[in-house]
C-alpha cells in the first residue's frame, strides 16, 4: 500500500523570519496526519529548516543538486552537502529548471543518480507544456523524459524514488489538470514502469503537482493512481499545505 506524500516546494520563496513562522505552524500541524510530509526549501534555509524540522515528522528536502560529487563547480550544490543537512529529499528535473536553466533529459538524469548515491530520495518531476498537451504528445512527452532516467538509472532505482507529475501549464497558473486529465497521466506514467517492472511500479509514489490547493486536493488525491502532491504556492500558507495534508 502506497503512502501518500505532500511535499512543498518553496521555490525561491522565504526570508529568515517568515520561514521560522512556516515552519513552526507546519510542525505543530503535521501530529497526527496519516501520511508523509516534506519541505523542500532554497539552499540558504537548510540549516534553520534542519533546526526546526528535527525529531519531528516533516521531512527536509532540496529543489535541486549538482549532477558532480565534488570539485570546481562554482554556485553549485552537491548531493553530500544535502546529506550534511539531513535533506531526505530533492526535486530533479522541475519544469522551470528544464525551461529557464536549460536542464536537458539526460542532466536530469545525471543529477537523479548523484541524488540517490549519496542516500537522497529523488522527486523525479516531469509533464507537458500546453502546446505539447494541445498538440497531443502528452504521453510521449512524459515517456521520453521517464525513459531518460531509467536508461541511466535503471528501473529499479524506482524503488527508492518519487514522480511527480506536474503538468506545465497548471503550474502556478490557478488552472488545474481535472481530476480524470491527472489520473490518466498518472496510470501512463505507473503503466511506463511496468513494462520493465511490475512491482516497483505497484510501489512507487506518484504525486500531482500544479495549482493543488485545499479545494481541489481531496478529488485529485483520491484518484487510484495520485499518491500525494508537489505544492507550490499554497505551500507558502500553512493553513492551506496542512488542509492539504489532511485531505491526503
Ligand atoms: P503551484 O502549486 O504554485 O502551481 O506550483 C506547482 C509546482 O511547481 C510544484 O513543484
Amino acid at each position: 500500500m502506497r503512502r501518500k506524500l505532500v511535499a512543498g516546494n518553496w521555490k525561491m520563496h522565504g526570508t529568515l523570519a517568515e520561514n521560522t513562522a512556516l515552519l513552526a505552524s507546519v510542525v505543530a500541524g503535521a501530529q497526527g496526519l496519516n501520511c508523509d510530509l516534506a519541505v523542500c526549501v532554497p539552499f540558504p534555509y537548510l540549516a534553520q529548516a534542519q533546526l526546526a524540522l528535527s525529531g519531528t515528522p516533516v521531512h527536509l528536502g532540496a529543489q535541486n543538486l549538482s549532477e558532480h560529487a565534488k570539485g570546481a563547480y562554482t554556485g553549485e550544490v552537491s548531493a553530500s552537502m544535502l546529506k550534511d543537512f539531513a535533506c531526505a529529499f530533492v526535486i530533479i528535473g522541475h519544469s522551470e529548471r528544464r525551461s529557464l536553466y536549460g536542464e536537458t533529459d539526460a542532466m536530469v538524469a545525471a543529477k537523479f543518480v548523484a541524488a540517490q548515491a549519496a542516500g537522497l530520495t529523488p522527486i523525479l518531476c516531469v509533464g507537458e507544456s500546453l502546446q505539447e498537451r494541445e498538440s497531443g504528445v502528452t504521453e510521449a512527452v512524459v515517456a521520453r523524459q521517464l525513459d531518460a532516467v531509467i536508461a541511466v538509472a535503471g528501473i529499479a532505482a524506482f524503488a527508492r524514488a518519487v514522480v511527480a507529475y506536474e503538468p506545465v501549464w497548471a503550474i502556478g497558473t490557478g488552472l488545474t489538470a481535472t481530476p480524470a486529465q491527472a489520473q490518466a497521466v498518472h496510470a501512463f506514467i505507473r503503466a511506463r514502469l511496468a513494462q520493465h517492472d511490475a512491482i516497483v511500479a505497484a510501489g512507487v509514489v506518484i504525486q500531482y503537482g500544479g495549482s493543488m490547493k485545499p479545494s481541489n486536493a481531496a478529488e485529485l488525491l483520491s484518484q487510484p493512481d495520485i499518491d500525494g502532491g508537489l505544492i507550490g504556492g499554497a505551500a507558502l500558507v500553512a493553513d492551506d499545505f496542512l488542509a492539504i495534508c489532511r485531505a491526503a
